[in-house]
């Protein structure tokens, strides 16, 4: 029998896996895909996170991690799929449709006593919802106190995933004070920081908290980068000197909000609440505008050209990561391709391959190459090898910064 069952082996639950087997538990990680099984069983990995390939090999070589298709008894599990929104009926709705299946899953092992924790990022609720599900598969032989359930979100960041799993502070909500108890225990293992118990609903809507606190406030930084274009004003001047004000501190604008959190999370709160979300929502469609407000720019420059060449550099949905899901730099890509078609290159230092949705539609190159064909460059994602980049070799060249990179702003 394993000491935990990791359901989900993507960005946060393959770390959170090794990182509990280096500590010695015996780990089994689950994942619906054989190829991401393969790999780990191999001792590799299959997503980008720095550290992630030595910790990964030293939990498979120590013999503490093996990874699997279909759970198997365990005392504790950990779910950490996938939790996106589908818009259905003019609405923004969770999709919980992998929560659901991944809870199903361990009823086929399930046991008394089981600790069962949701890691994915959840709508209020969803805690007590994977109990109903457990429930509707193992009623005829458990009661309903024999599991205990818990939501313990995480908001590690990418890129220092390892770091922060450790340094973090956690939230431990269980259903009841036992599993928040329970819950905080295991993750003391291997967690330094403080470990706060709470309710689940209060834990799932801390999460959603944290990443809509974000949403508004880049909302903010990108309502007055368009303001500032209306009104020919340079915004990384404006919000530097904004910022020497002792009580201010405005994020950085870009070219809108990806990933699968901060562009997600707010919706689970404007669905449950809708009348009261008022500035949550506003702040989402704040920021889903701004990636057709950067192409309505290139536009507006590239009339001049009659046939410009468009580089764009990053397709990430962040600095320095491969992560392209939700990327507002990504759909930037894909809009100006369909406009321009071939003459678009696009640079990304992360990927070594064109995305399925730009194949055939544009050229992946090095930024410097790419800089050197285009009449107008467009930065999308303050890579750190964009920051490096020779700024004389911009000149000549129409260049619409949304990071502030050229302009010494960005962050
Ligand atoms: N990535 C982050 O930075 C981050 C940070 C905080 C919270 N979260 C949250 O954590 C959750 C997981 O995110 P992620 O980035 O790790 O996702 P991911 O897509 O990288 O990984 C999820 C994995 O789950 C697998 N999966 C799906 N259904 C399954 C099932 N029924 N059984 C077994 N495996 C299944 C998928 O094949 C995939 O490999 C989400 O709710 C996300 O919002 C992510």
């Amino acid at each position: 029998m394993f000491d935990i069952c990791v359901i989900g082996l993507g960005y946060i639950g393959l770390p959170t896996a090794s990182i509990f087997a280096t500590k010695g538990k015996k780990v089994l990680g689950v994942d619906v895909i054989q190829r991401v099984v393969d790999t780990i069983n191999e001792g590799r990995i299959h997503i980008e996170e720095p550290d992630l390939d030595i910790l990964v090999r030293a939990a498979v070589q120590s013999g503490n991690l093996t990874a699997a298709i279909a759970p198997q008894p365990a005392s504790t599990f950990i779910v950490a799929v996938p939790t996106p929104f589908h818009h259905e009926n003019g609405n923004t709705l969770p999709d919980l449709s992998f929560v659901e299946s991944a809870t199903r899953s361990i009823a086929k092992v399930a046991k008394k006593g089981d600790l069962i924790i949701l890691e994915s990022t959840s709508p209020v609720g969803t805690t007590e919802k994977m109990k109903e599900w457990l429930m509707e598969e193992v009623s005829s032989q458990f009661q309903e106190d024999d599991f205990l359930f818990a939501h313990c979100p995480e908001r590690i960041l990418p890129g220092q995933m390892l770091k922060e799993l450790v340094t973090n502070d956690r939230i431990a909500g269980g259903l009841t004070p036992e599993a928040s108890e329970k819950a905080k225990e295991l993750y003391e293992v291997f967690c330094s920081a403080e470990i706060f118990t709470t309710d689940a609903r209060t834990a799932e809507l801390a999460k959603l908290t944290e990443n809509s606190y974000r949403d508004v406030n880049i909302a903010f930084a990108n309502e007055l980068s368009m303001i500032c274009d209306s009104l020919n004003i340079d915004v990384w001047e404006l919000i530097k000197l904004a910022n020497r004000h002792p009580r201010v501190k405005i994020l950085q604008p870009g070219p809108g909000v990806g990933g699968h959190c901060i562009a997600v999370d707010p919706w689970f709160i404007v669905s449950a609440c809708p009348e009261r979300a008022r500035l949550i929502r506003t702040a989402r469609e704040v920021n889903d505008s701004k990636p057709e407000h950067v192409i309505a720019q290139v536009k507006e420059r590239a009339e001049r050209f009659r046939k410009p060449v468009i580089a764009c550099l990053g397709l990430a949905f962040k600095a320095n990561v491969d992560d392209l899901r939700e990327s507002p730099s990504l759909h930037i890509a894909e809009k100006l391709a369909a406009i321009y078609g071939s003459d678009l290159i696009v640079c990304e230092p992360h990927i070594d391959k064109l995305p399925k949705c730009l194949e055939g539609k544009a050229t992946l190159e090095p930024a410097e190459e790419a800089i050197k064909r285009a009449d107008i460059v467009v930065l999308l994602v303050d890579h750190k090898p964009f920051k490096k980049l020779p700024k004389r070799i911009l000149d000549q060249r129409v260049v619409i910064d949304t990071r502030g990179c050229f302009a010494g702003g960005g962050a």
